[in-house]
């Protein structure tokens, strides 16, 4: 079995999350991802929240895997005139610099595509054209200027960003279909185009179903969220939800057996109308089942608190997976908190090979996340994340099919060292 992008080459100037997310999610499924950095520096988070001293973190070895890395200082005149013959062999260049730096490099996108027509650019910045298209950005300024911030937490508390990366890798997922949806057009045009992707538009793209209820709105009040059963007005956008489920079916975090000691004695569970009777006999409130102030979905909405913590006097008499399991019998949906602990040892998702044991020559073994998109007949392993400039040589000779002279002509250019090591000589 062959690997999906086999055959197709990346030039990946990703760095720090977004963008290497991408990237290797297209390594994974078999394209050749070809890793620039700078010489001596490399990505920034190779040196950032180490664990081990002068070991690669685990911040850029999680998101780098299934790569080659080389060293390129693309600002060196010789570094430019590698950088142009790898335009020539890539499919795909792949960058979210800030704004504007590709340009400042030398290589805008009409360089660029003149080099080579087929070339695919894609681009992630913080905002897409408008007022704000200069700015830099980082994860959390995406979850608040995507409308993430301002629809999580508790109505009566601070806006809260989440710790599900939706800023950065959330973007990287989107533009990853945006460089296989233009890879596809390609076989039909013989044309690259440009593929950008703005982190605001990716976590708004992950929040609509908040833009649906601030349409909502204007029609009255939202009737599933909380606060509607507590009395309390709404104002003119919508607000904080709590644990509050977000759809159509009510749902909330309860606490099970152990809560007073374990952080993550939970479990989330919904109240779906189609198995409200189940519901009713599993918390011993089968009289609730015709009741008229409960048998009814509609009914149940002002009385969300009062139902939910009848419910929880029944969560808190068994652990988060002993509920999960009697749950389960009856078809009601619910999920405990699994803490990263429980999740790191979890044998099923070992199993299926999305917490994988990866090996690293410096660092020894580490977990990471495997592909979490899994395709029947094209496998994706997990290979360990290069060191820094690993496969320089390799690439120079391999894919820009360079001699032995030229390779040694490009190290004495300097175009491959960092540029205080050129100063000085
Ligand atoms: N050789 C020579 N110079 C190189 C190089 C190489 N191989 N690779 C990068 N550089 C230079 C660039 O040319 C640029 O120099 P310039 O500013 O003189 O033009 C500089 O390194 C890096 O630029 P930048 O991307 O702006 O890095 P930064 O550390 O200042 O900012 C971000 C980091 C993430 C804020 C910024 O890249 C950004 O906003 N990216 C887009 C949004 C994004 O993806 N954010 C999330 C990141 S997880």
């Amino acid at each position: 079995m062959t690997k999906a992008l086999t055959g197709v080459r990346i030039l990946d100037f990703t760095h720090v999350q977004s963008g290497p997310t991408c990237t290797q999610l297209l390594a994974w499924f078999g394209a050749d991802v070809i890793k620039v950095e700078r010489p001596g520096v490399g990505d920034i988070t190779r040196g950032q929240l180490q664990d081990i001293p002068k070991v690669d973190s685990l911040y850029f070895t999680m998101l780098n895997h299934n790569k080659r890395s080389i060293t390129l200082d693309t600002k060196n005149p010789k570094g430019k005139e590698v950088l142009t013959e790898l335009i020539k062999k890539c499919d795909v260049l792949v960058e979210n610099f800030g704004p504007g730096v590709l340009d400042r490099m030398g290589f805008p996108w009409e360089k660029i595509t003149a080099i080579n027509p087929r070339m695919i650019v894609a681009s992630i910045k913080g905002f897409g054209p408008g007022p704000y298209e200069d700015c830099k950005v980082y994860e959390n300024v995406a979850q608040c200027t995507g409308g993430a911030a301002s629809t999580t937490g508790f109505p009566d508390d601070v806006p809260l960003v989440t710790g599900a990366q939706i800023g950065d890798s959330g973007t990287g997922l989107h533009l990853a279909l945006g460089i296989v949806t233009a890879l596809y057009h390609r076989t039909k045009t013989g044309k690259g185009q440009r593929v950008t992707a703005a982190m605001q538009d990716g976590v708004l793209n992950l929040c609509r179903v908040k833009l649906r209820d601030q349409q909502r709105l204007a029609h009255g009040p939202l009737t599933e969220y909380s606060q509607y059963g507590e009395g309390i007005p709404f104002g003119d956008a919508v607000p904080r939800a709590g644990n509050d489920s977000g759809g159509g079916q009510p749902g909330r975090i309860l606490k099970c057996k152990g809560w007073e000691t374990d952080p993550n004695a939970y479990i989330y569970f919904i109240t779906q109308a189609p198995v409200w009777e189940k519901i009713c006999d599993v918390i011993g409130e089968p009289g609730w089942k015709t009741h008229p102030d409960y048998a009814k979905p509609a009914a149940r909405l002002p009385r969300l608190n009062e139902i939910f913590g009848r419910i929880e006097q029944w969560t808190m008499t068994k652990t988060k997976f002993e509920a999960m399991d009697i749950l389960n019998e009856f078809d009601i949906p619910c999920g405990p908190i699994l803490s990263m602990k429980e999740i790191a040892e979890d044998q099923s998702l070992r199993a299926t090979g999305t917490v994988v044991e990866v090996d690293h020559p410096t660092r020894g073994k580490y977990l990471s996340i495997g592909n979490p998109i899994k395709l029947s007949d094209s496998p994706s392993d997990v290979q360990r994340s290069p060191l820094l400039g690993e496969h320089t040589d390799e690439v120079l000779r391999d894919v820009l099919g360079f001699s032995d002279h030229q390779v040694a002509e490009i190290h004495s250019s300097g175009a491959l060292s960092p540029p205080q090591k050129q100063a000085a000589e």
